[in-house]
């Protein structure tokens, strides 16, 4: 007798756009499993209420998106330790008793799009995360996982970006500040740090460029500019990555390529990634996401699907 198919859905608003029931379909036609996946548009003020019912009526698991990832990790009973650290929820185990493990994913689909798809070795390598939103702070530790010589934050509030950098627990250098105050690095650095004194900052690398990895963190692309950021930030084999995918990593992508990156990438693989850990994490069993990310390419290429 086939396994019953477990109800299982991405929470988000807007959330027409995702990709996720799309890249769910693949992993259950490879693996065989029967799944029923569906996008949810959960109501700004009701999303706890749209969880609760989908539990109710036998979810078993859920993806959630943006807006809601940080009141997902507060609705949860118990959470992973890299959900614990990233203070936000993308993955939830929706259990027949009522209760919820919260995971999140985004980091690990990331460092694994860097380090297994695009091969790159980030162990004493010099780090420039821009942005400083829930997407930077999910990937943080796992990117200081790594073990970079130096990671630095900018974002266009500084007071975010100090403040992610005092919270990091990693190991390795991590450091913080505003956008604008990237052409001053490293000296401009330092002397906003002197409202730190007890932040845990450690700074025995010098935190200004050449970087050897840019991450862009921000949802500037969305709005069809780059994050505004100065000339000379990368190194000569530098690689740019933009957290977003399709037309909202372009402006970037762009930049990158006009400022001499080796390579560039959107977030396509990250996106595939992050999604294979979610449904290991629910079914047990990993898929291949090499095939899944080329499709989704096609498929973004097309401008459709
Ligand atoms: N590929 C994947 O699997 C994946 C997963 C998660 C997220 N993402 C992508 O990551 C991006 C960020 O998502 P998020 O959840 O972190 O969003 P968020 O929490 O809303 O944070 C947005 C960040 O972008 C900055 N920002 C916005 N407009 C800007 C501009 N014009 N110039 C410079 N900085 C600007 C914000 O700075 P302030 O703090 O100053 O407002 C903030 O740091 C989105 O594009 C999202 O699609 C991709």
């Amino acid at each position: 007798m086939s396994e019953p198919a477990g109800r299982y859905a991405v929470f988000g608003n807007p959330i027409a756009h995702s990709r996720s029931p799309w890249i769910h379909r693949r992993f259950a036609e490879q693996t065989g499993r029967p799944l029923h996946y569906e996008a949810i548009l959960a109501p700004r003020e009701g999303f706890a209420a749209a969880l609760d019912a989908f539990q109710a009526a036998g979810g078993r698991g859920a993806n959630v998106t943006l807006p809601f990832k940080e009141e997902a990790w507060r609705l949860c009973d118990e959470r992973t330790a890299r959900a614990e650290r990233a203070g936000a929820v993308n993955t939830l185990v929706l259990r027949e008793d009522g209760s919820r493990l919260g995971d999140n994913t985004d980091g690990v689909g990331l460092v694994r799009d860097l380090t297994v798809n695009l091969g790159l070795a980030l162990a004493g390598r010099r780090i420039l995360l821009l942005g400083a939103g829930g997407a930077a702070r999910g990937v943080l530790a796992p990117l200081l996982g790594e073990r970079p010589a130096a990671l630095h934050i900018a974002n266009r509030t500084a007071a975010k970006a100090l403040r992610l950098a005092a919270e990091a627990h990693g190991p390795g250098p991590v450091s913080g500040g505003g956008l604008d105050q990237l052409p001053d690095l490293p000296s401009g650095l330092l002397k906003l740090f002197q409202g730190w004194p007890d932040s845990g900052v450690i700074l025995d690398q010098p935190p200004g460029p050449p970087f050897d990895l840019l991450v862009n963190a921000t949802s500037a692309g969305i709005g069809g500019t780059p994050p505004a950021l100065p000339d000379g930030l990368l190194g000569p084999d530098a690689v740019c990555y933009d957290l977003a995918y399709g037309a909202a990593a372009q402006p970037f992508l762009r930049w990158a390529r006009g400022q001499g990156a080796r390579v560039t990438s959107d977030g396509t693989g990250m996106l595939v990634e992050q999604a294979a850990e979610s449904f290991a994490i629910w079914h047990g069993v990993r898929p291949h996401t090499a095939e899944v990310i080329a499709a989704l390419r096609r498929e973004l290429a097309a401008g459709s699907g």
